[in-house]
């Protein structure tokens, strides 16, 4: 398949790790935005955005989308603000299919307690800014491409399910 499979969608949403199970069983090299972005700067996200502000990094997101999009027959996964850039978004529809995974409010709470890497989610009430972030950032989500609701699933579940949907 020639074709990119994208992922995308809200933090903690399991973007990675569909994505690696994907890449697993479609034989597909993977491709992760924000693994790339730290790779090439030698920084972790959260440096990147204390250090030199969110602006920056999503000008450096945006030009990593472009590098990597018009790849052939890759999976994948970008950051959760990706898709709400238009221009991120053209570039990623160009030459794959787009997925967005979705789950609710209190999992992603679930999920997102796991680790303190995501700046966006450092704040003392972090329920709440969940709850805005994803109002503000549904429509981008709707419009990016194929929800998947990865509620109750595994990682596996939710890639075969997604292979279902392209074969
Ligand atoms: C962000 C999501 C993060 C990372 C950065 C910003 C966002 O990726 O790109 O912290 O704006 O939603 P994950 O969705 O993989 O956590």
């Amino acid at each position: 398949m020639t074709t990119n499979i994208v992922l995308t969608g809200f933090m903690g949403t399991g973007k990675s790790e569909v994505a690696r199970e994907l890449s697993r069983l479609c034989g597909m090299r993977l491709i992760d935005i924000d693994r790339e972005i730290e790779t090439s700067r030698r920084k972790s996200i959260s440096e990147i955005f204390s250090s030199c502000g969110e602006d920056y990094f999503r000008q450096i997101e945006a030009a990593a989308i472009l590098q990597f999009a018009s790849e052939q027959g890759v999976i994948i996964s970008t950051g959760g603000g990706a898709v709400l850039r238009e221009e991120n978004l053209k570039a990623l529809q160009a030459h794959g299919l787009i997925f967005c995974l979705t789950a609710s409010p209190e999992t992603i709470m679930l999920r997102t307690a796991r680790n303190n890497d995501r700046p966006l989610l450092q704040c003392d009430d972090r329920q709440m800014r969940i709850s805005e972030l994803l109002a503000e950032r549904q429509p981008f989500y709707e419009k990016a491409g194929i929800m998947i609701n990865t509620e109750g699933k595994t990682p596996l579940e939710i890639a075969n399910e997604i292979i279902g949907k392209i074969s």
